[in-house]
């Protein structure tokens, strides 16, 4: 596995894939590599010829400079477990990814102000912009995202429709502890041994209000369920919404049949910041 930290050496480690016209496969990541990471790349070496794996702690994503001094890091591990892949980059860039006097970022302006980004205001400007010059750094035919963080590659693919990314966006399913469900996130380090039982209701509540999905009907009446059983386990729920996978809109009434939608949820435990989503389709038969 080649390492770049830079835009030069990892132009210069892609140069043999370029030349082979092989098509590139790529997982953008803030390291603290969990199992979730570890789906995305190997999806993106089962599907690619050549494999480059981004590790960079994005500080214009988060809210305050706190939440990103504390952001787990392990970028020892993180490599050798790239390397254990056989992953054939690693593209560590440093903190001039963003010159001192950096003014331009991307913005989509309507999705990117709801939910998570309403909790986070400017959060998803940072990750639009960070991919956005990851892929022109990279140059990828693929690149693959975790599920999980359902907004945010809702909001990635609107920006490679709208500006001439030549790059195929590949969704990941979401991994999950095989006990509790509990949707694997870098943040779960930060949750104690309580707060993880607590933070597995997550999806516990989601998963009830699916079943219940059919009789409930509503899109509020189901997403009321999810927060009421979230209160009553005591945790702090920040959003519980359903949203139209094709335009993110959200919706309140009756769910029409045969059309996907997004259960989208977010919680505090342990002042950690948690969030899950699951699919949600009606049947004429449900
Ligand atoms: O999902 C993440 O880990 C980050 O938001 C991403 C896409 C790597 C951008 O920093």
């Amino acid at each position: 596995m080649k390492l770049a930290r830079d835009p030069q050496s990892l132009a210069h480690a892609l140069a043999p894939a370029r030349r082979r016209g092989a098509p590139i496969g790529f997982v953008p990541t803030m390291g603290a590599l969990h199992e979730g990471h570890q789906a995305l790349v190997q999806e993106c070496r089962n599907a690619s010829d050549f494999s480059v794996v981004s590790i960079f702690v994005n500080p214009i994503q988060f809210e305050t400079s706190d939440a990103f001094r504390k952001y787990p890091r392990n970028p020892k591990r993180d490599l050798s477990v790239l390397r254990s892949m056989n992953v054939d980059v690693a593209y560590c860039p440093g903190a001039d990814v963003y010159p001192a006097d950096t003014l331009v970022r991307v913005t989509e302006t309507t999705v990117s102000r709801l939910f998570e980004g309403a909790v986070r205001p400017g959060h998803f400007d940072g990750v639009l912009t960070i991919v956005a010059k990851l892929f022109m750094h990279v140059r990828p035919s693929m690149a693959f995202f975790g599920e999980k963080d359902f907004q945010q590659i809702w909001l990635i693919r609107r920006m490679v429709s709208e500006f001439p990314f030549d790059v195929r966006i590949i969704g990941v399913p979401t991994v999950r502890d095989h006990r509790t469900g509990l949707a694997c996130s870098s943040r779960n380090a930060f949750l104690s041994g309580s707060g993880r039982r607590k933070a597995a209701s997550l999806n516990r509540a989601m998963s009830d209000a699916l079943d219940r999905a059919p009789k409930l009907r509503t899109a509020d009446a189901i997403a009321l369920s999810v927060v009421r059983k979230l209160r009553a386990d005591g945790v702090r729920v920040r959003y519980a919404v359903i949203v139209r996978e094709g335009d993110f809109a959200r919706v309140r009434d009756r769910l029409a049949l045969n059309t996907p939608y997004r259960i989208l949820a977010a919680v505090t435990v342990d002042g950690v910041h948690l969030i899950d989503n699951f699919p949600l389709i009606l049947s004429p038969s449900a």
